[in-house]
């Protein structure tokens, strides 16, 4: 049973009452946004363009096709054993056995087994487990660098597991960009010069290039460093031009393979706030590598949890603190801060209209937050008044009594406390 849905029961013994024979807040109260899919694309989010030359020579997704509404990444049954294994596994599928019954047979625990992944344009889908879990593999895969043994991969309705390397190409250099952990800079090259090289390898003019590094270079707050060299910089710096780097060729898609985790904890939470400034105004769609939970939340407008090459949930922030699958997803969020991760939306969701305080006079008086504040931010707001008013986009905003929140944020803590 989620969390939520015994909350209820503490609304109902408040003088507001609520109803707790109800049905679950969360899952009964449709187009509210907690439903366990949903909530991945951002209302609005850029649609994304993929023109042709990606998919000519590949072959044609009849199942997603070319609509611009169709998740922009999506993964269907991949499956990867390495080296020697990977022959003896296709020799047997080649002789009729699924994958599950050659790696049975084989004695073998894949590194990424039978994962499904649908990304939606303009979000940032996080995938998020431990070391080895199977997060570079799979996202290695999808940018084409390695190929699956099973299953496929489809970017805006071309199939990228049997593309030719041309295809390949053209793809890492005008559709999607890669930054790694480790930076992969030159770093005897001046820090122009690292940003031009992708445009370089696709042929760009000079002058193009050259415009087009001063751009992305203003974007990172690194305008006035392009004749650095980039063995001169810090980490946090080389991360900047790795991600400048990336967004030169104005990508689509952007993979990032753990871009942060080198760095240190200050620094990698102002290049978090970077990317999430940057991605409110370039709305590219992310797909981000973490082994740290924390950092899932912050970035994340879904999260995928591996573990050990398969996918364990899928949701958002609030979907899987909430309603976590199973005692391994429960672990993770037992020692993440909810307060920044729950938003004054989600408690509008959860907590009975019938527990509205009365409407008074004072009522247009209460401080007022957005859907998207955390919970942090609203206990900052009500700053002592016993009401507080949530801005909801289409609808007129809702107070909430101050002491339903508390009863909520209590039993959040409670819920922790017992796992
Ligand atoms: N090129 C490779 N050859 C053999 N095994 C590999 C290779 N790449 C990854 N693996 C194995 O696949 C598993 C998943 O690795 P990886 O995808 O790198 O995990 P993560 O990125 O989550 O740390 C690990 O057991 C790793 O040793
Ligand atoms: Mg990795």
């Amino acid at each position: 049973m989620s969390l939520w849905q015994r909350i209820p029961a503490v609304a109902a013994s408040s003088p507001m009452g609520g109803d707790p024979a109800g049905p679950d807040p969360i899952h009964a109260r449709s187009g509210l946004g907690l439903e366990r899919r949903a909530a991945g694309a951002r209302p609005g989010a850029a649609v994304a363009s993929l023109p042709q030359a990606v998919s000519d020579p590949v072959r044609p997704d009849t199942a997603c096709g070319r609509d611009s509404a169709a998740p922009i990444v999506r993964v269907e049954g991949l499956s990867k054993v390495f080296g020697d294994a990977e022959d003896r596994v296709r020799r047997r599928m080649r002789r009729g056995q699924s994958f599950a019954e050659a790696v049975a047979n084989e004695g073998l625990a894949a590194p990424l087994d039978a994962v499904d992944l649908t990304v939606e344009r303009g979000e940032i889908h996080v995938i998020m487990g431990l070391s080895g879990s199977g997060k570079s593999t799979l996202v290695r895969c999808i940018n084409g660098l390695i190929a699956p043994t099973d299953g496929r991969v489809m970017v805006a309705g071309a199939c990228v597991s049997s593309a030719t390397p041309a295809a390949l190409r053209e793809l890492r250099q005008r559709h999607m960009s890669m930054v790694f952990q480790s930076f992969a800079l030159l770093p005897h090259l001046s820090v122009t010069a690292n940003v031009e090289f992708g445009l370089m390898l696709r042929g760009d003019e000079t002058k193009q290039r050259r415009r087009r590094a001063a751009e992305v270079l203003d974007m990172v707050g690194l305008a006035d460093w392009g004749e650095r060299r980039v063995d001169e910089l810090s980490g946090g710096m080389k991360q900047r031009i790795g991600l400048a780097r990336a967004l030169a060729t104005d990508p689509d898609i952007l993979i990032m393979d753990e871009p942060f985790s080198a760095l240190d904890p200050l620094i990698r939470r102002s290049l978090q706030d970077e990317l999430l400034r940057l991605q409110k105004e370039l709305q590219k769609t992310i797909v981000f590598v973490t082994h740290d939970f924390g950092e899932a939340l912050r970035i994340g407008s879904r999260i995928l949890i591996m573990k050990a090459g398969r996918p364990v949930q899928t949701g958002t922030a609030a979907e899987l603190f909430c309603d976590p699958c199973d005692e391994y997803v429960r672990a993770f969020t037992a020692h993440a801060d909810f307060m920044h991760v729950i938003t004054a939306g989600t408690l509008c969701r959860v907590i009975p209209e019938a527990a509205d305080p009365p409407a008074a006079d004072g009522a247009r008086q209460a401080p007022r937050v957005d859907e998207d504040a955390t919970l942090a931010q609203v206990l900052c707001a009500a700053h002592g008044a016993d009401r507080i008013a949530v801005r909801r986009d289409g609808a007129p905003p809702r107070v909430l009594g101050t002491s339903h929140v508390l009863r909520h944020i209590g039993a959040l803590y409670a819920e922790r406390q017992e796992s």
